[in-house]
């Protein structure tokens, strides 16, 4: 059954992922975004006027705002972060202040609200490390050495889902933590290998890859990880628990992704080849028994279908020039 009559409070609602939610929970329940727009999937919707939504610019580092706003809430989803691994290599200081500070306040001010019937805690894929085949919810995360940066920003998750499962045992607040695997579709700005590709394909642009290509991941449309939300919302089964979220069968390399993305648009662009300035994640590949089983969630959209979609979108989406010069 989808919530309804429902008081959640989304930090990062105006984010890719809380936009495609907050559209499924809208109608039925009263919806309060909490975002610094940072990123901005919002401004210009429909959803954006909505009279069920009501919109906050703040951040997630002002506990006091966010003790307001958890005062008559029913749920807490926390998606606010610094996610991207340019953003982050940016200032590793923001990024770990908002992750894991911005973590701590969403859950502090959401335990003293005392009013909460689900807290989701939106961690990353990344906390496996390097290597990931078919990593399961137990397996051992994995963060490379200290002074590396791009592992700031798994690090900071990490702590986080350490910081809501602590909240859940020490104190009953019911939270979950999803482990998102490389998320994609209508919607996404600044960030992510479909979301450059696409634009760049569109507007007849090199499409740039980091490395050799060779890297292995596995692509989650963006539907597909918003049903599993409305279940984690929903079922008592997975208070406590943390979830893989991904799409084990769209699995390819990112050369394949890039040629794909190339064939799928029509487009003439060229793909290049840049050296990488960061550790890169090599393989990564979710096993979602656990998602399977407890939440009886199942990815759906399959690869081919989920870039023609979100293609199609990025081309009713003018003009896509100014994206690609940004993206
Ligand atoms: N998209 C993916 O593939 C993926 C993979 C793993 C994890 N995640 C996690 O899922 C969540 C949502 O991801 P997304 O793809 O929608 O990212 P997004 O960047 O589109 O959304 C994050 C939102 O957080 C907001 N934000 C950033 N700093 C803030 C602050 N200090 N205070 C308030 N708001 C702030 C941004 O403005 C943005 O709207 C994030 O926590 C991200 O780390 C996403």
């Amino acid at each position: 059954m989808p919530l309804s009559g429902k008081k959640i409070l989304m930090t990062g609602g105006a984010g890719f992922i809380g936009t495609t939610l907050a559209r499924r929970l809208v109608e039925e329940n009263e919806i309060v975004i909490l975002d610094n727009l940072h990123r901005d999937s919002l401004t210009g919707t429909d959803l954006a006027q909505h009279t069920n939504l009501r919109f906050v610019q703040g951040d997630v580092l002002d506990l006091a705002l966010l003790r307001e706003l958890s005062e008559r809430a029913t749920h807490v989803i926390h998606m606010a972060a610094i996610a991207g691994v340019d953003k982050v290599l940016e200032s590793r200081v923001r990024t770990m202040r908002v992750n894991l500070i911005g973590t701590y306040n969403v859950l502090e001010a959401a335990h003293e609200a005392g009013t909460i019937e689900r807290l989701v805690d939106f961690s990353t894929s990344e906390v496996f490390g390097t290597h990931a085949y078919k990593v399961e919810e137990t397996h051992v995360t994995s963060q490379g050495s200290v002074g590396e940066a791009r592992w700031t920003y798994a690090v900071s998750k990490l702590a986080g889902e350490y910081l809501a499962h602590s909240y859940f045992d020490e104190f009953g607040l019911p939270a979950v933590s999803v482990r998102p695997f490389n998320v994609y579709g209508p919607g996404q700005v600044g960030s992510g290998a479909i979301h450059h590709f696409t634009v760049r394909a569109l507007a007849g642009e090199q499409l740039v890859i980091h490395g050799d290509g060779s890297q292995i991941r596995a692509w989650c449309y963006v539907d597909d990880i918003v049903e599993a939300l409305l279940k984690i919302l929903d079922r008592d089964e997975a208070v406590g628990e943390v979830f893989n979220i991904g799409n084990p069968r769209s699995v390819v390399t990112v050369f394949d992704l890039a040629a794909r993305i190339k064939r799928l648009a029509g487009s003439d662009s060229e793909i290049v080849f840049k050296p990488l300035h960061y550790t890169d994640v090599e393989m990564r590949i979710p096993n979602v028994d656990k998602a399977r089983k407890l939440l009886e969630w199942e990815p759906r959209v399959d690869l081919d279908d989920g870039l023609a979609r979100t293609i199609g979108w990025y081309r009713e989406r003018r003009p896509v020039q100014s994206l690609a010069s940004q993206a």
